[in-house]
């Protein structure tokens, strides 16, 4: 067999259709392997451990009927072309089809040898170009993270009292967001928003940073510009998450009390409302230039009463969740 030739695997249960694909590809003048099975059970076992080029795929099979088999063979192989050869000429079913992920639909002896080539090659072709732009897309997204962990370095050299909040918040928030259950995407957005929700005090001098004494009214208001500050700095940043957002609200508190706007409720976005119950939680229980660690249970206790008040209950939950029921450490 030649090594170039196109791994074909139709599920096909009438052999009649099976031999004439065979016989028109075989005059096409490429090369193509053709493997076939009846029953879609069977296929997508084979499907599991066997390299294929493409699925020729009948939505009437003794096993399986309808558009849920696209589905079933993606997967157990998402990243092979799928076109459907079927006798059923419905529009609207092709069109359902090919949202569902099939590269293409053909009605049983309908094409002539050269179109069926043709449809062949661009599915493999448009399914590599997918990947390739799923394979960018992560790429740029691992650079946007990235760049997320250096600033938050940086934030974290120059303020030595507050290094590893920023860090271990983040470890909590995303947790937290798990634990609602949230999609992977914002999860992450939840994460590295945390990552670097401090940023702003880059512009707070450093003595008043690392103080050992309780601060000034003056020095608290310096302090409170944080929010503004990082949101200015990140806002220009096109990241696929509401980071600047939830940077500039994390100080914001569910009945107004909060800063710089006072914002309630869900006004206040969810990605600033977890961030604000584990920054919290992670800076009570840590030590601080000008107090010693208050512990873990006073910072739990503090977010058990305070919720419905201060943090939104929903995230205050899966928090003490976390640390009562899962065992949840820093
Ligand atoms: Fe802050």
């Amino acid at each position: 067999m030649n090594e170039n030739a196109i791994r074909l695997l139709m599920f096909e249960d009438n052999p009649g259709d099976v031999a004439l694909i065979r016989e028109q590809l075989s005059e096409s003048g490429g090369f193509f392997e053709i493997l076939s099975f009846d029953l879609l059970s069977q296929g997508l076992e084979f499907l599991a451990t066997n390299n294929v080029d493409v699925v020729l795929l009948d939505l009437g099979l003794p096993d399986s009927q309808g558009l849920n088999t696209i589905e079933m063979v993606m997967a157990k192989n998402p990243s092979v072309p799928i076109i459907i050869l079927t006798g059923l000429d419905d529009e609207k079913i092709a069109m359902e089809a090919v949202r569902r992920g099939a590269q293409d639909y053909l009605i049983k002896g309908s094409a002539s040898i050269e179109i069926l080539a043709r449809i062949i090659h661009y599915s493999m072709e448009r399914k590599n170009a997918e990947k390739e732009l799923k394979l960018s897309i992560e790429r740029f997204s691992r650079a946007l993270s990235d760049t997320v962990k250096a600033m938050a370095m940086a934030v974290e050299i120059r303020d030595p009292y507050t290094a590893g909040h920023q860090r271990r918040g983040a470890g909590l928030a995303r947790a937290i967001a798990l634990e609602m259950r949230l999609d992977p995407r914002q999860i992450e957005g939840v994460q590295l928003a945390c990552m670097i929700h401090d940023i702003g005090k880059i512009s707070i001098p450093s003595e008043i940073l690392s103080k050992p004494c309780l601060l000034s009214s003056l020095e608290i208001s310096l302090i409170k510009v944080h929010p503004q500050v990082g949101y200015d700095i990140l806002k220009e940043i096109d990241f696929p998450w509401p980071i600047a957002q939830a940077v500039l609200q994390h100080h914001e508190r569910i009945d107004g009390s909060g800063y710089p706007e006072g914002l309630k409720n869900s006004d206040i976005i969810l990605e600033a409302r977890i961030l604000a119950v584990a920054d919290v939680v992670e800076a009570i229980s840590s030590h601080r230039p000008y107090r010693p660690a208050f512990g873990l249970k006073e910072a739990l206790s503090e977010i058990d009463r305070k919720q419905g008040i201060l943090y939104d209950p929903v995230v205050v939950k899966s928090c003490l969740k976390l640390f009562q029921d899962k065992n949840y450490v820093f």
